[in-house]
């Protein structure tokens, strides 16, 4: 019953290119065949910071929670990923760019056959994106919105030149974002959250691994959790396959879906 899985801790003695390369071994994600005819549903990792007391932001922002170890483990979850899926929200407040090759991992992501960088795909129900964020337009750059989206708001982001793609009828249905993102080949999927997309995730049962950082801070407030939804989600089974923590008492759980036997 109390089996105690031991956390690794993560020392800063060694280079950081060494360290990034060891936290990639940590984080894998399973093989899946990536082309077609079979186009597999890609599994979707989250990544999310937490207060200890749960808060998922201090003064509005994540950033206040983070720390350096967590800095790397963002990095390297991107540098594993085919696409980014964030809230449109979260990727405005938070400055979002479009991503950008990671020097360190140039070669394993040409090994893998993925592009330079991973896509950005920004979820969106009120096509609220300002015209002039600059990722909108970047290469590889989706919106994903919904067919009950305003039609004004479309018509606006497609001149300012974003590919704007209905994955649903009224709501942007998460297996249909997955497929989109599969159709693409981006089949090793990333969210950055924020936690209405999470929250969306877990109840559409799309969620196969939650990444989650706890900050060594209790900050109490009134700021909400990592993950929220109108409706209450049946209990999602997860189980902790990675613990790690580093020098300034981040502690990083990797948490995956359980298996039927364990659910
Ligand atoms: N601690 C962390 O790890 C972390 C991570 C990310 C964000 N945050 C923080 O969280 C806050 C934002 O919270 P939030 O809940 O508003 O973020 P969010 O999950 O990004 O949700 C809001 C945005 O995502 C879109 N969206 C989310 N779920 C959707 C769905 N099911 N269907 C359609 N669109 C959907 C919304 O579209 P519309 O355009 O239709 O509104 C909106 O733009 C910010 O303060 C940010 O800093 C914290």
């Amino acid at each position: 019953m109390f089996g105690l899985q031991k956390a690794t801790q993560v020392t800063s003695t060694q280079d950081e290119a060494t360290t990034l390369r060891w936290l990639a071994e940590q984080y894998p994600y399973p093989d899946r065949p990536a082309s077609p005819p079979c186009l597999p549903r890609p599994y979707l990792r989250v990544n999310m910071v937490s207060s200890i007391d749960g808060a998922v932001t201090h003064n509005g922002r994540s950033g206040d929670l983070a720390g350096p170890g967590d800095k790397a483990i963002f990095r390297v979850l991107r540098a594993l990923a085919d696409v980014i899926i964030v809230g449109a929200r979260t990727a405005v407040v938070e400055g979002y760019r479009q991503p950008s090759p990671d020097e360190v991992f140039t070669a394993v992501r040409a090994e893998r056959e993925q592009a330079p960088a991973p896509a950005l795909a920004l979820v969106s129900r009120s096509l609220s994106i300002p015209t002039d964020y600059a990722p909108l337009t970047g290469p590889d750059t989706v919106v994903l919105t919904c067919r009950a989206a305003s039609a004004d708001r479309r018509a606006a982001l497609r001149d300012a030149g974003a590919t704007v793609i209905d994955c649903g009828d009224d709501d942007v249905d998460m297996q249909s974002v997955l497929e989109v993102c599969a159709e693409r080949g981006w089949v090793r999927a990333l969210s950055e959250g924020g936690p209405t997309l999470l929250g969306t995730f877990i109840d559409d049962d799309v969620l196969d691994e939650l990444c989650v950082t706890t900050s060594p801070h209790a900050v109490a407030g009134d700021a909400g959790r990592i993950a929220h939804h109108p409706a209450q989600a049946a209990l999602h089974r997860m189980r902790p396959v990675t613990i790690i923590t580093d020098d300034d008492g981040f502690v990083f759980i990797r948490w995956t879906r359980a298996s039927a036997e364990e659910a």
